[in-house]
This record gives structure tokens, sequence and C-alpha cells, in this order.
């Protein structure tokens, strides 16, 4: 990929869609969090503290869980990027968010996107995480303490993503008799 200069207009993907960061507002070096939240109107994500300390503007690049705040545009121009925002769809929540209600999960809610992301993240490559599993992989800060329902919130999400996996009829196997 050629290199990209200050001043000249870059085009991301963003939760399957092509955003453009427009000339005015784009630097290499400009942290994604900022264009997200500042340019592209994705306030989902939060600014926490800016030095990749707490999780809280946790996005995921080609699907690993990314502190967006100390991570340059330059070092996202075509990875997918997804945010909270395509987590789930109105009416359709992330098999997460579900749990995140069932186990009332948020208190002031501001860490929360981010540790909806790096759990999702987290199921998606560890099917069944256990707690040292959950504890090594979201190192995200919460002031209100809620990790123990953020624990348990995953692990019934988790359980609930094999429950369906086992519903799943299994693939036909070739040249079975029909
Ligand atoms: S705002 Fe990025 S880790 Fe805190
Ligand atoms: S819910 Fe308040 S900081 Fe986490």
């Amino acid at each position: 990929m050629r290199a990209h200069f200050a001043g000249e207009a870059m085009d991301l993907s963003i939760n399957g869609a092509t955003r453009r960061v427009p000339d005015e507002a784009v630097d290499p070096d400009m942290p994604l969090l900022w264009a997200l939240r500042d340019v592209l109107e994705l306030t989902g994500t939060k600014f926490g503290c800016g030095i990749a300390a707490c999780g809280a503007c946790t996005v995921h690049v080609d699907g690993v869980a990314t502190r967006s705040c100390v991570t340059p545009l330059a070092a996202v121009q075509g990875k997918a990027i997804r945010t909270i925002e395509a987590l789930g769809a109105p009416g359709q929540p992330h098999v997460l968010q579900k749990a995140w209600v069932v186990h009332q999960v948020p208190q002031c809610g501001y860490c929360q996107s981010g540790m909806l992301m790096a759990a999702a993240a987290l199921l998606a490559r560890t099917p069944n995480p256990s707690d040292a599993e959950i504890d090594a992989a979201i190192t995200n800060l919460c002031r209100c303490g809620t990790y123990p329902r953020v624990r348990a919130a995953i692990r019934s999400a988790a359980d609930e993503l094999r429950a369906a996996a086992a519903r799943k009829p299994a693939p036909a196997t070739a040249g079975a008799k029909q």
C-alpha cells in the first residue's frame, strides 16, 4: 500500500461500508478514535484515558480488539474496522448485548461499549472462556466495578452460542443417500 499523506482524503472500511475521512480532517498519525468520533460521528466508541490503559475506545480491527485511541489511521487502512454501532442491530441485538441486559451489567455505562467489543472479540476466538481467560482478555477498566457481572454475562452468552450451535442440523455428508 502506498504511503498516505496528510491532507489527503482517506477511505476506511468501517462496519462493512467505505467511509471517507475528508482531506481537511485526515492526518495519517491521527488516532482512529478521533476519526470515528469527531469526523464520522460514530460516538458509541468512548474516550477514556487516551493512553491505551482503560479500553473504553475498543473497536475491532480485522476481528482483533484494538484500542483506537493509540491506533493511527495509517495502521488501519485496508483493514476491516467494526465499532459498537455494528455489534448488533436495532431489534436484533448481539447475544452479548442480550446477556448484558439479563445480567444488568452497565452501571454508569461509560466503559460498556469497549467492554462489549472486547468480549465479542474474545468469544469469537474462545467460545467457552474460563474466568481466568476472561480476566486475561478483558483488561478494560470499569470505575463502577461491573467485573463480576461482565464475567457472568460473557459466560451466559457463551452458553447461548453453544446451545444455538447444537441446535443447528449437521451438514449433509457428500454422497449420502437422500
Ligand atoms: S481511551 Fe483508549 S484505552 Fe482509554
Ligand atoms: S459501568 Fe461505569 S465505568 Fe463501567
